[in-house]
């Protein structure tokens, strides 16, 4: 390889673009989606205990409804969106569902199954679908329970910031 080639490929990284394909910046509305997106387990009234045990609890409605209060549809849609992202990407990405965690697979099948025909159109054609999608490959990546996180008072100013 030649040192132009060098300076052309070390310049396309220090581009804007990569940048943001690297670091997966998000807007402070997705931010407060993927941290919030499970919430109707606690603030619904079917708990994360009554899904394991084969109950819907349909924590994305509950958990976006509630989530109306006080933010608008760029934090809530994501959340109402987040299961169906996954039923989506269960259906249309070859390997995906490989992807999931015991517990998703087995939530899977309580809410519902792979996205099966007008369902999917539905959800592509749906203004918040690719905000939904991250959000859940962010929760998918997040299952290590080595990773370090910053506590939630580091999400105290963003939510904030959102909130009406
Ligand atoms: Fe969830």
């Amino acid at each position: 390889m030649t040192d132009d080639a060098v300076a052309v490929i070390a310049g396309l990284f220090a581009s804007e673009g990569a940048a943001d394909y690297l670091g997966e910046p998000a807007g402070d509305a997705l931010i407060a989606a993927a941290l919030l997106h499970d919430v109707g387990h606690f603030a619904g009234t079917l708990s994360g205990r009554d899904l394991m045990r084969g109950t819907d609890n349909r924590h994305a409605e509950s958990g976006a409804s509630w989530l109306a209060r006080w933010f608008g549809e760029e934090v809530t849609e994501p959340v109402r969106l987040h299961v169906a992202a996954k039923r989506y990407l269960c259906a249309t990405e070859p390997g995906y569902a490989a992807v999931l965690s015991p517990a998703s697979v087995y939530t899977l099948r309580v809410q519902g199954g792979p996205m099966q025909g007008a369902e999917l159109a539905e959800f592509e054609a749906g203004r918040y679908s690719a905000a939904a999608i991250r959000v859940r490959r962010w929760d998918d990546a997040a299952k290590d329970p080595r990773a370090q996180v910053p506590p939630f008072e580091h999400f105290v100013p963003v939510l904030l910031a959102l909130a009406r």
